[in-house]
């Protein structure tokens, strides 16, 4: 069965399998958005047919919300379950202080609510999304549809006060139209190549009328798990300040069960 995934989804299946090992039973979980995340909804289905695991789940997305009820999980909103003991989420960049982007999937305003409404956020994650500095990966930022080539206008202006070496946004598109957001709004997609100072440029971003929120992550998650192909999985853990690495090693023929068991 492993073959018929690639390095990269092993590495995914990796990390996601690790961190579902942090959920207990009784406990209130967000649930990320993305193809990483998928993995982790997908294993905690199993968990729950197999252990009998007992959870109630937040999705950052309607994808995730109808993955997870085809899994077998017990969706709830955020209004319902009102805070959350942990947010398992994947990212498109972090760095050594685990500041994240986020986004690339388009789920970043949702994502951004549960995990901040969360004791705990936990990152999953590959390898080769680890970067010195944040910015190759373009920064998405949801902007309502009203005026957006005016925020956009505004948004560039901005960027040239602050520590970035682009300034260009592009409307994300979904074939011949706008990409639209859960919550119907648009997607701008910065293309900075180096952000110096992450939590500044998250801040004067979203002080523009027109942003929603931006996909910067910064003091938000303390745990990053990153799977490896081999199926090895390195768990660094900041909450303590100085970071406290361990390791654990998945069964990659595992990933079989996930499919079989649906
Ligand atoms: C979704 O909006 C994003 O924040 C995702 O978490 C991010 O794009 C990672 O996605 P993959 O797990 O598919 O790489």
């Amino acid at each position: 069965m492993t073959e018929l995934l690639t390095p990269i989804d092993q590495a995914k299946y990796a990390a996601a399998h690790c961190a579902a090992d942090f959920v207990k039973d009784g406990m209130r979980v967000g649930l990320g958005t993305g193809s990483t995340a998928a993995w982790l909804v997908r294993r905690l289905g199993q968990r729950v047919r197999a252990e009998g695991l007992r959870i109630i789940a937040v999705p950052t997305s309607a994808r995730t919300a109808a993955l997870g009820r085809e899994v077998g999980l017990n969706i709830v909103t955020l209004e319902e379950a009102r805070w959350l003991d942990l947010t398992i989420d994947g990212a498109d960049e972090f760095d050594a202080e685990l500041a994240l982007i986020k986004g690339g999937g388009g789920a970043l305003l949702h994502e951004k609510i549960v995990a901040t409404a969360s004791d705990q956020m936990i990152v999953i994650t590959d390898a080769a999304k680890e970067v010195k500095h944040l910015g190759a990966f373009p920064l998405p930022v949801e902007v309502i549809p009203f005026g957006w080539q005016a925020t956009k206008a505004l948004v560039e202006e901005i960027l040239a006060a602050v520590d970035v070496l682009g300034r260009k946004s592009t409307l994300r598109m979904n074939g011949a139209n706008p990409y639209v957001t859960d919550e119907g709004n648009y997607i701008l997609d910065l293309a900075l190549g180096r952000i110096g100072n992450p939590q500044q440029l998250s801040l004067v971003l979203n002080q523009v009328p027109g942003v929603v929120e931006n996909g910067l992550f910064v003091d938000i998650a303390d745990q990053v798990v990153i799977g490896h192909a081999d199926g090895k999985c390195e768990l660094r853990d900041l909450t303590s300040g100085a970071p406290e690495t361990s390791f654990a090693q998945v069964d990659l023929d595992a990933a079989q069960n996930i499919f079989r068991d649906l």
